[in-house]
């Protein structure tokens, strides 16, 4: 099982393209953020989509309206999984659940690094249990909150960004309950990426 989600912020559409036939066959999913969105458009999704699982990370958080055309078009692009905010609040996170269908949807409760939403990520995490999301995301490099929206989330897939570049370790976000870790430049910035997965994947005694 790979269990290393490949965020790739990059810009560059051939760079994107080429990391991710290199990659697809040794990573969970390939995760885009807005950089290289907003340089290639929403197609890129897509074109992604043929080599692996995509996640697209809008952290949507707008009304509820925005919310449903942002998750139409992700999903109309093939994306297998979409990033939302939950703290805009219940009617909001429902709209992305709803124009969802398949895709999974991963809500933020916490951020990888200290932000507002820590004074609330209780109640975002039993708000989106209650509303049926697939999986949460919380964050890799602070192992206390990680363990603790662990214990309180059942059975909801975490992924967990803030490895490496952050200052969080691979196994140390595995073993606080991370079903799958979030990795950008310390994958991409390598000279041999695919080499730096593989290695990560040992560590994680994944093949
Ligand atoms: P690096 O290069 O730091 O990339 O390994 C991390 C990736 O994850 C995103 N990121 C987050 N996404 N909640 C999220 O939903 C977070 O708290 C968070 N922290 C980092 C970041 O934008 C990059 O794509």
């Amino acid at each position: 099982m790979n269990r290393i989600i490949f965020a790739l912020d990059v810009y560059d559409y051939n760079e994107a393209l080429s990391l991710s036939r290199e990659l697809s066959n040794d990573v969970f999913a390939i995760k885009v953020n807005w950089p290289l969105v907003m340089n290639n458009g929403i197609s890129i999704v897509k074109e992604i989509s043929r080599y692996s699982n995509v996640i697209c990370d809008f952290k949507i958080a707008d009304i509820d309206n925005t919310n449903r055309l942002i998750t139409e078009k992700a999903r109309e692009n093939n994306a297998w999984g979409i990033i939302t905010h939950s703290f805009t609040g219940r009617r909001s996170l429902k709209a992305v659940v709803s124009a969802a269908g398949d895709m999974k949807v991963f809500s933020l409760v916490s951020m990888s690094q200290e932000s507002f939403i820590d004074n609330y990520t209780d109640d975002l995490v039993k708000m989106s249990m209650e509303e049926n999301v697939y999986g949460l995301v919380a964050p890799g490099n602070r192992i206390d909150i990680l363990r603790h929206i662990r214990s309180m989330s059942g059975d909801l897939k975490i992924i967990a960004p803030g490895i490496g570049a952050q200052g969080g370790g691979i196994t140390d976000a595995i073993m606080a309950g991370a079903d799958y870790v979030i990795i950008g430049r310390s994958i991409y910035s390598d000279p041999e990426p695919l080499k730096k997965v593989k290695s990560l994947n040992e560590i994680l005694g994944d093949d």
